[in-house]
């Protein structure tokens, strides 16, 4: 209602760019590419991790904490591995649009935790986002969306072989999302392959920057938080003299 059109009216007004908006990064790539470690890399060279979060400067989110809450007939699906999570209706878009354009505001929002393990958001852990300087947002189908994918300043995409993913995705839900193997790979032979290759692959044209093998790419990762600790500095001596730098007036068209 009355808040999302005054983000909006915030955001058209400055261009996307004004003291108090954050500069917003997408990151996006198949499942078990690496988007969470990447981000996770990101925020530890950046020092953000063990901060306070009112202190702050630096936030990742996950799309993770977006996706809808199931009917008991979709959970009964989900648990016998017939939900299709890897299609875009399993996303509220509405929200993610709703949150990003909050943040671009400098408005405070919560956000809930997911829990792979039963398919759900948990609604007692929220994690509260205060207004960042940067905002790192990741997963598999951020750029899909068009209204969401017009809000980020820049788009990364991580990019590794299909190969490599399906063999890191298989232990990584078994040990952490409660999977077994079965469940695993008939998973990403009905729903995770064909979806990556109809919704997500597609999306990689949007990226301005593409991270070939993920975590490994330390060169890449170093580049990225270069560029981070630029606008950092440049923010920083925004906030204290009161002045748009010429660099941050031109930066976005
Ligand atoms: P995504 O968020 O894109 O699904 P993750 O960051 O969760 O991917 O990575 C998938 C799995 O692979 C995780 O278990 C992670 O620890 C592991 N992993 C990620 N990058 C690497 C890497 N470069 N080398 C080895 N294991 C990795
Ligand atoms: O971290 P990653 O990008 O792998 O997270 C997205 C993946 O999580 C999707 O490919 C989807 O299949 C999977 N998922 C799942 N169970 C859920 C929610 C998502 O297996 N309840
Ligand atoms: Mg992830």
């Amino acid at each position: 209602g009355i808040t999302r059109k005054m983000s909006f009216g915030i955001n058209s007004k400055f261009n996307g760019i004004e003291s108090k908006t954050p500069f917003l990064i997408g990151v996006s790539g198949g499942t078990a590419s690496g988007k969470s470690t990447v981000c996770k890399r990101i925020m530890e060279k950046l020092g953000q991790v063990d901060m306070d979060h009112q202190q702050r400067r630096v936030v990742c989110i996950s799309q993770d904490s977006f996706y809808r809450n199931l009917t008991p007939t979709e959970k009964l699906k989900a648990e016998k591995g017939q939900y299709n999570f890897d299609h875009p209706d399993a996303f509220d878009d509405d929200l993610i649009l709703q949150t990003l354009q909050d943040i671009l505001a400098g408005v405070k929002c919560e956000i809930p935790a997911y829990d792979y393990r039963t398919n759900s958001l948990m609604k007692d852990q929220v994690t509260t986002i205060y207004p960042a300087d940067v905002v790192l947002f990741e997963g598999i189908l951020v750029f899909y969306f068009p209204k969401i994918r017009d809000l980020f300043h820049m788009k990364l995409f991580v990019d590794t072989d299909s190969d490599t993913r399906l063999a890191r995705r298989v232990p990584r839900d078994i040990k952490e999302r409660g999977r077994d193997l079965d469940y695993v790979l008939n998973q990403y032979m009905n729903f995770v392959k064909p979806a990556f290759e109809e919704f997500c692959l597609p999306t990689k044209k949007f990226a301005d920057v593409i991270i070939p093998r993920g975590a490994d790419n330390t060169v890449a990762i170093d580049l990225i938080v270069h560029h981070i600790w630029d606008i950092l500095r440049l923010k920083k001596a925004e906030n204290s003299t009161g002045q748009h730098p010429f660099f941050y007036q031109h930066r976005r068209t």
